[in-house]
């Protein structure tokens, strides 16, 4: 397929057909998300979670996080390509946010930079696209900030904080986002939002009346133990941590039991060579 650009998601958002979204975090899942065909592939800072074990996603390098966007970025060819700014790199300043969103532009080849906040960053989105940087915004629950919001909890509950996910939507609207992330927010207040604006809204467990829907891979595919805790928004397509392991338990009792290497595993040597070597 052709490369996806803002205008293909444009005009996805015009026609009102759902657009997806999906993470990646390195270079096999950014291929098969984009040959799957999703429109956005996001190297997003859950990275930190899913990819290297961290607890949240407040201790991730803009260095790590360039590492991880080049090799998805060699995976997926086609989807637009959106990179988390990490925390720490982009709410200095409007030029810090500028110089980290630059990096993951020309070092880790991303098409677009995503940043989680809402009135608070008007002056930097405002700067990032007078520059010609795509912004994705993310307001209601914004993970980088879990230690404020006392943990990872669902946003826009009471009518305060309901008025203050719209508050915040119409403020980056305003300051030049192209879309955004809605997360952790009751439907009604989703819905609502998303009517109100002129620009997608990309929900995780916002319900269905976003304009898009996103989910974390590993979340999707059940790339994890059993046992892990999982938000109640997340539906596992897929079992793949269960998979993986079943095969490397059977490459185990299959190289203890003799049943591995087999014939068609193993390089010939010409009879004569054999013989002669033998001899
Ligand atoms: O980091 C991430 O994966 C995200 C999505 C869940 C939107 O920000
Ligand atoms: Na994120």
């Amino acid at each position: 397929r052709n490369k996806i650009t803002i205008n293909t998601l444009r005009n996805l958002y015009k026609k009102g057909t759902p657009i997806t979204m999906v993470t990646a975090h390195d270079f096999p899942s950014g291929l098969a998300a984009d040959l799957a065909g999703v429109e956005i592939v996001l190297v997003g800072d859950s990275l930190a979670m899913v990819a290297l074990g961290l607890e949240d996603t407040n201790q991730l390098t803009l260095d790590a996080m360039i590492h991880h966007c080049k090799a998805v970025a060699r995976g997926a060819q086609t989807s637009f390509l959106i990179g988390d700014l990490p925390m720490g790199t982009y709410e200095t300043s409007p030029s810090d946010a500028i110089r980290s969103s630059l990096r993951l532009i020309q070092e880790g080849r991303m098409n677009a930079v995503k940043l989680e906040g809402g009135v608070e960053l008007v002056p930097t989105i405002k700067h990032l696209t007078s520059f010609g940087i795509p912004v994705l915004g993310h307001v209601g629950l914004t993970p980088q900030r879990n230690n404020s919001l006392g943990g990872f909890r669902v946003q826009g509950k009471t009518v305060e904080s309901a008025k203050k996910v719209l508050h915040d939507a119409l403020a980056i609207q305003e300051a030049g986002v192209f879309g955004m992330v809605l997360e952790a927010v009751p439907e009604e207040i989703s819905r609502m939002v998303t009517e109100k604006l002129n620009v997608p809204t990309i929900g995780i467990g916002a319900g269905a009346g976003t304009s898009g829907q996103v989910l974390v891979q590993c979340d999707m595919l059940g790339n994890w133990p059993e046992g892990r805790f999982m938000p109640k928004f997340v539906r596992k397509y897929r079992d793949i941590f269960k998979e993986s392991m079943e095969g490397i338990q059977q490459f185990k009792e299959e190289v203890r039991s003799a049943q591995y290497p087999a014939v068609e595993h193993t390089y010939p040597m010409p009879a004569a060579e054999v013989d002669k070597f033998k001899e």
